[in-house]
């Protein structure tokens, strides 16, 4: 008889399969078409937080690495690519889609491997959303002329772009198909934690039989996206990540040619009015704070509940927190997977000491934890001043600020009195009310009862500190253009 789950690492018939899953020990980097050595002759090892299992050795990539990336890159763009013609391009993101749903259970399972992401999540949304905007993007490459009538468009050249950890396969596709359906050529950096699915990428595009050059990929930490962002050759840079980073490469780039988009951290509020469906609005809330662990930019870190439900809300949420199941990302039942990194989690156990300190109120659903590898269990603080630093700064992480308010004026001056600006979700039964919310929000996605619903078609990116530019749809596309 199988044995019951009690903790993530019990046996369980629900847990994924890891052998069809082939990891190289080492990792070189991707450079015009061939796996080089990197001219830094470093190596750094990824694991595996769950475990905390070394899962493979990955190049660290040097200022000359990077060079001779970006040489490639340019020099792919004025032999090759610039000379392809639109529906030629569109044939080989089209392959690149089709080869990553071939091997779309090795990419979930590498995904959740190395970033500690449920499987549940990596198989059912990650991949195919990854895969779902190169089969999108690949849809414009010969249609653009007629999305921009009357302007001549051209490719900027040359993209660099840096890519955080949260979704590494999904950022990278995000990044990679409106860049190559422009007529750009790519070199891109994954996350130091989280370097394996975009190598596999690699592969991948290396067997669509992209022309050399086209993507390169050069994996490394904070100095090789940096050696990115300040090399004179590169056109545009496409980041996703910290607001601090973000500044750092506005600064770096101020004064040059270079364009970029910058998507960057959120403090979302997600507002529940009385008059809202409560179980659905619960699961959204719910979905908000803790999918992917709450490494989400538009996670509704910060919920406001409306005062005549605040304690049917309450009560419901606990509820439902208490039935979650913290542990082993590769088992189908997991809800919430590892932490993503030691360092994150001292950052997420760091906040749970200040919202105590500030006199909040904290509860956590009493599940059991693995004893080794990143957790933590879902986290409530109630009680929280607007002035907080748990309703001001990103935690990212499960854990959700609770406030509440009477009228839809108060509600909206405190969503709207944060820093950031990335998105929004709102819970009501009336049309009139979701308008009227919708508009003075001040965030770039109002989600009205739902959150966290993504497609390629649609533009996504922040106001004030969560970034500028949009990616996504047409206007991810037009981030990749020059016009006339
Ligand atoms: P980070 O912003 O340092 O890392 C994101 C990417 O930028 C990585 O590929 C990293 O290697 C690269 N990078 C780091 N320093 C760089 C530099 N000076 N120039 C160019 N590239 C650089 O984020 P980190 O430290 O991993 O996470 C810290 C906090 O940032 C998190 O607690 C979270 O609040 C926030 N964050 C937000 C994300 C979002 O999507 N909004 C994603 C990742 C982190
Ligand atoms: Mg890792």
């Amino acid at each position: 008889m199988a044995k019951k789950q009690t903790k993530g690492w019990d046996y369980s018939p629900a847990l994924e399969s890891t052998s069809h899953v082939e990891l190289k020990k080492r990792y070189d980097l991707y450079i015009n078409g061939e796996w080089v050595k990197p001219a830094s002759k470093k190596y750094f090892k990824t694991i595996n937080p769950a475990t905390e299992e070394v899962l493979a050795e990955v190049a660290h990539a040097n200022d000359e690495d990077v060079d001779r990336a970006v040489k490639a890159a340019r020099k792919a763009y004025t032999d090759v690519w610039s000379k392809t013609s639109p529906s030629e391009r569109a044939k080989y993101i089209y392959r690149i889609a089709r080869l990553m749903q071939e091997r779309s259970r090795e990419f979930a399972v590498i995904e959740s491997l190395d970033a500690g992401k449920v499987i549940r999540e990596s198989r059912d949304i990650d991949v195919p959303l990854a895969c779902n905007h190169f089969f999108y993007n690949a849809g414009w490459a010969d249609k653009l002329e007629y999305a921009f009538p009357n302007r001549t468009i051209a490719p900027l050249g040359v993209a660099g772009q840096i890519i955080p950890w949260n979704f590494p396969l999904l950022m990278a596709a995000w990044k990679i198909a409106p860049a190559l359906a422009t007529g750009n050529c790519i070199v891109l950096k994954p996350a130091e934690t989280t370097p394996l699915t975009a190598l596999k990428l690699a592969e991948i595009i290396h067997d669509s039989g992209l022309p050399p050059g086209v993507v390169n990929i050069v994996t490394g930490y904070g100095d090789t996206g940096a050696a990115i962002v300040n090399h004179e050759d590169v056109d545009k840079i496409a980041f996703t990540g910290s607001t601090g980073v973000g500044k750092i490469i506005q600064n770096a780039i101020a004064g040059t040619s270079k364009k970029a988009t910058l998507e960057l951290g959120g403090k979302s509020a997600n507002i529940i009015m009385d008059d809202a469906p409560l179980d659905q609005a619960v699961e959204g809330i719910v979905n908000g704070i803790f999918f992917n662990q709450g490494h989400v930019c538009c996670a509704g870190s910060r919920l406001f509940i409306q005062e005549g439900v605040y304690d049917k809300v309450i009560e419901k949420l606990k509820h439902r927190m208490n039935s979650l199941i913290v542990g082993n990302p590769l088992d189908k039942n997991t809800d919430i997977g590892a932490i993503n990194s030691k360092e994150q989690l001292d950052i997420i156990n760091g906040y749970l000491k200040i919202g105590q300190a500030e006199g909040a109120e904290m509860y956590q659903s009493p599940c059991d934890l693995p004893e080794t590898g990143f957790y933590c269990r879902p986290t409530l603080f109630m009680n929280v001043a607007q002035s907080s630093r748990l309703v001001q700064e990103e935690i990212f992480g499960p854990v959700l600020a609770i406030q509440t308010f009477r009228t839809v004026d108060e509600v909206i001056q405190k969503a709207n009195n944060t820093p950031f600006g990335l998105a929004a979700g709102v819970w009501t039964d009336k049309g009139s009310r979701i308008f009227n919310l919708t508009t003075k929000l001040r965030a770039g996605v109002v989600w009205a009862n739902t959150f966290n619903k993504f497609d390629p078609a649609s533009p996504f990116g922040g106001y004030k500190e969560s970034g500028f530019g949009r990616e996504g749809g047409l206007h991810g596309l037009e981030g990749y253009l020059k016009m006339n």
